[in-house]
């Protein structure tokens, strides 16, 4: 056993880590005072190596939407191995058909094909090769303070802070940012006539889950028809019944012309993504297909665990437990809001998803801070500090809800304590 194991005590991981693997990244958590490394866990919860519970409000952007260590998931995989393994990526397989027709017949109108990742920038990448395949333009438009993935086209389209460092971003005209909200700002870039693709996050995660003012991304996908560009809806974090529809991006009444989903497909058991595409923008599937491979990317036990999960989240009563988690938590929220009104400013909310707004500059690190001590983790926003993202699963329980609004609401009166001194 790993976890169990004197050789596997979270002061040796962590000097091993510290080593071996990312030091800085190793540190930085600790340096904001959160001492996190995960050993059991089960369900929507986790445990530190050190023995401490929490409860699991940030399940990495989705990936735990299912929970950890689902029980189907695992049986689903367990069963998988039997017959599989991650197969040869260059012909074409039967777990490969399997879940590319299932995401197909279940994403918005007028999808034709799905292309498999290892993870979700790699789907972002294969996104906007896609676009400029389909439309022979090289410019990508994106809002500012998105964020895609930290691999190579993703990161184009990102925010500089991730880019620079490494030597690429100001100086590449290839990615126009323009602000959310903004549409004149989105016609001007795209009324040249150079833009393969725009590329937005249904809700915005890293920027702390703004959401788009009611008929933009609709005005948006209009531009694109308009202007000879294709609307890439990134639902890595929207998709999958967070929003209580399978993809955010239906709230809209868009029919984008590429999806990209991730995290949560993998069931948190086995890492797969996805692109999911009309066959205009597929286009170079049809004439190129080797212009994007890799030997994981669908990976045929991938494709079955993804295969599950879409079978799992649509299920009807997964459908209407985020409907009630959705209100449930909502009352909650606001009982605490109308309690602390001077510290818990605002929330923005679509189905389980939801933005926390808190007082004072870096008031989302301190929330954060605070529900870490009660037991709760959930991350604050990269690019708003000022909110903490919140994110429970789509098969928690009301019981669950309970006792998180209870430790959620000590949590705020602490945060608000330290930062407004009452
Ligand atoms: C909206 C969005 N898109 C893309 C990605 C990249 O996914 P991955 O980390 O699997 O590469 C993320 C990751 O957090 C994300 O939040």
């Amino acid at each position: 056993m790993f976890l169990d194991n004197e050789n596997n005590t979270k002061k040796k991981s962590l000097d091993r880590c510290l080593t071996y693997w990312n030091p800085s990244r190793t540190n930085a958590w600790r340096e904001m005072g959160i001492d996190i490394m995960i050993g059991k866990r089960e369900g929507y919860y986790f445990w530190d190596l050190d023995g401490k519970k929490y409860m699991n409000l940030h399940l990495n952007g989705g990936t735990f939407n299912l929970g950890h260590r689902n029980p189907e998931m695992i049986e689903t995989l367990k069963e998988a191995m039997e017959e599989f393994d991650i197969g040869n990526h260059h012909f074409g397989a039967v777990a490969r058909g399997y879940l590319a027709e299932k995401l197909v017949r279940t994403a918005t109108k007028g999808m034709q094909y799905a292309i498999f990742s290892s993870c979700g920038g790699e789907a972002v990448d294969v996104a906007i090769k896609s676009v400029r395949y389909a439309t022979k333009r090289r410019k990508i438009v994106s809002l500012i303070k998105c964020y895609h993935g930290h691999t190579g086209l993703a990161l184009g389209a990102g925010d500089d802070i991730f880019k620079e460092k490494f030597l690429s971003g100001p100086g590449d005209d290839s990615y126009i940012q323009v602000p959310m909200n903004d549409i004149e700002a989105m016609e001007k870039a795209l009324k040249t006539e150079e833009v393969a693709g725009v590329i937005i996050e249904t809700i915005p995660a890293t920027y702390g889950f703004p959401l788009p003012a009611p008929g933009y991304l609709k005005a948006v996908k209009k531009l694109c028809e308009k202007y000879g560009s294709l609307y890439i809806a990134d639902e890595v974090q929207t998709g999958l019944m967070r929003t209580g529809k399978l993809w955010g991006i239906s709230h809209e009444g868009v029919d984008p012309d590429v999806i990209v989903t991730g995290k949560g497909l993998s069931g948190g058991i086995y890492p797969i993504a996805a692109t999911i595409m009309t066959k205009e923008a597929g286009k170079w599937v049809e004439e190129f297909g080797r212009g994007h491979t890799g030997t994981f990317g669908g990976s045929e036990l991938g494709c079955i665990v993804g295969g599950k999960v879409i079978d799992i989240v649509t299920r009807p009563s997964t459908v209407e437990n985020v409907h009630f988690l959705a209100e449930y938590l909502k009352k909650g929220l606001d009982h605490v809001k109308e309690k602390y009104p001077d510290f818990f400013l605002s929330y923005t909310q679509r189905g389980i998803i939801f933005g926390l707004r808190f007082q004072t500059e870096n008031g989302g690190i301190h929330a954060m801070k605070a529900m870490c001590d009660h037991g709760i983790w959930a991350i604050y926003a990269r690019f708003d500090p000022q909110v903490v993202q919140f994110k429970p699963g789509l098969l928690c329980t009301k019981e669950y809800c309970d006792e998180l609004l209870e430790k959620f609401e000590a949590s705020i009166k602490d945060a608000r304590k330290e930062c407004l001194g009452v």
